[in-house]
């Protein structure tokens, strides 16, 4: 499960970011865009309440439209962690997608879950069965 951040769609890369993830042999098997509101940008990240980005990083994700994507290929998770690189973009690799697009460790292009099982309740946030094209 991704999201491409709202960074990534003001600054028109989404395409490209999509692209990358389809040539790293990533299927989408779902797609939206979809503008959370703050509420439900807060249910996304309600694991993080406690910690002192929260609030900025709901506002954030509130701030404009996103693209979640349910993604499937082998070894996805680990995949998908090496193609985003780093949280904070300044110590991702190069030529991974948070150091070519990222801004800051907020604002970072990219989120992919972190495990199996948060990939299948963060895919449940964004996505019924009926959704998922295989
Ligand atoms: P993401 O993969 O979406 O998961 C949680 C997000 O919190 C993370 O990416 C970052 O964008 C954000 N985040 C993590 N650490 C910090 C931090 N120290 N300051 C601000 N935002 C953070």
């Amino acid at each position: 499960m991704s999201i491409i951040k709202p960074d990534a769609l003001r600054a028109g890369k989404a395409g490209r970011i999509l692209a990358r993830i389809e040539d790293d042999g990533f299927r989408v098997v779902a797609l939206r865009l979809v503008r959370l509101t703050r509420a439900e940008a807060e249910g996304f990240y309600e694991v993080h309440r406690k910690r002192a980005f929260f609030t900025d990083l709901c506002d954030f994700m509130s701030s404009g439209p996103c693209i979640a994507l349910a993604l499937e290929r082998d070894d996805a998770i680990v995949r998908l962690r090496d193609l985003m690189g780093a949280t904070d973009p300044s110590q991702a690799v190069q030529g991974s997608i948070r150091k070519d697009f990222g801004v800051s460790v907020e604002q970072n292009a990219i989120h992919g879950s972190d495990g199996p099982e948060t990939a299948r309740v963060e895919s449940r946030y964004f996505f019924s069965d009926l959704d998922l094209v295989r």
